[in-house]
């Protein structure tokens, strides 16, 4: 007898027994939906870009979170495009600002809903950077207080969780600190921590309205090419009091969300983005895949990777995949 064929395919020879030895089950629970709000009323506006996204005014929004809550869905992701964009940011941080109102009317409507704010500027600068330009720098410093700021009007508006995505050094520790002197030190902050200068963002770009009018990211966000400086980012923003950990993209990047949950206890979060959902759109579009089993594969493979929290704007749609998924 020559060796012995060890028969893996022992465990896969039905359906029941896969179900049986399956490592990792993709859950609704982790999932975060990120939604799109501008001022209005009765604004449902197609983003061209994001096949099945919008930008929302708040009364088609709170429409639209019924839904949300109806397929259990414990929590949204929210960006604002504000009226206003100017050299000071105002918007980003005024009472009445589109994401303060937006908070406002859905924690009242959905107080149980987890509502995460996305705590940046590029938005709201004339600019369109994620800080403040000073000789056409971004200036780190100055930034950090707009930050502080913009995140308790969000808290004081009713945010559950605040998440820092402007990729400036000590934001997490600014922002620590200041909702600690307002009283909120219960309030969680998602970080942003190993954020990359990526092309994938493109159509969140125009949904946000939200480009760079000159330069690029690339003094502030991650270079793709870097792995080690990934980790010292995450490690340094835990210093800072992060609660919760990100790594974004995600798709090209299951090696960092890998390295991470092996180095860190914290929850890590990853962000399946805007050009990662458009390519998977497009290729669904065109018959070229078979759109809703890759959109299990790829989400299913960012939590296999390590993943807690997946933030995607497939949330939505692949909760019936997962329902259905559980039958296979
Ligand atoms: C804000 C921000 C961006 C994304 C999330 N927060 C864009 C950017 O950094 O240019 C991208 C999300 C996506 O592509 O889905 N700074």
């Amino acid at each position: 007898m020559g060796y012995p064929i060890q028969r893996l395919r022992r465990l896969r020879q039905n359906k029941n027994i896969r179900r049986l030895v399956t490592e990792t089950r993709l859950s609704v629970e982790q999932l975060v939906m990120p939604y799109f709000v501008r001022t209005g009323k009765g604004i449902k506006k197609p983003i061209a870009s994001l096949p099945g996204q919008f930008q929302y005014s708040i009364d088609e929004l709170l429409k639209e979170l019924k839904n949300v809550q109806k397929l259990n869905i414990l929590a949204i992701l929210l960006f604002g495009i504000p009226e206003i964009k100017d050299e000071l940011a105002r918007s980003a941080y005024s009472l009445t600002g589109i994401i303060q109102q937006a908070v406002r009317a859905i924690k009242d409507k959905f107080p149980e809903l987890l509502v995460i704010t996305d705590v940046c500027l590029c938005a709201y600068f004339d600019h369109g950077h994620c800080g403040v330009v000073k000789n056409r720098k971004i200036d780190n410093d100055t930034t950090l207080n707009i930050l502080g700021d913009v995140a308790v009007s969000h808290v004081e508006a009713g945010a559950d969780i605040v998440a820092p995505s402007a990729m400036m050094d000590g934001q997490v520790a600014a922002i620590r600190a200041v909702l600690d002197s307002s009283g909120f030190v219960d309030l969680p902050i998602m970080a942003y921590s190993a954020k990359y200068a990526s092309n994938f963002y493109g159509p969140f770009r125009e949904a946000a309205e939200s480009p760079p009018k000159f330069g690029d990211r690339k003094s502030y966000q991650m270079n793709f090419a870097n792995n080690r400086e990934a980790l010292r980012e995450i490690a340094l923003d835990i210093e800072e009091g992060a609660d919760i950990v990100m790594v974004k993209p995600a798709l090209a990047y299951l090696d960092i969300i890998c390295q991470a949950r092996e180095k860190f206890s914290l929850p890590i979060a990853a962000y399946n983005v805007s050009g990662e959902y458009a390519l998977v759109k497009a290729a669904g579009k065109t018959g070229w895949l078979d759109e809703k089993s890759i959109i299990l594969e790829i989400l299913t493979a960012i939590k296999r990777a390590g993943a807690d929290i997946i933030i995607s704007y497939h949330a939505v749609e692949v909760v019936a995949e997962i329902m259905r998924d559980r039958q296979r």
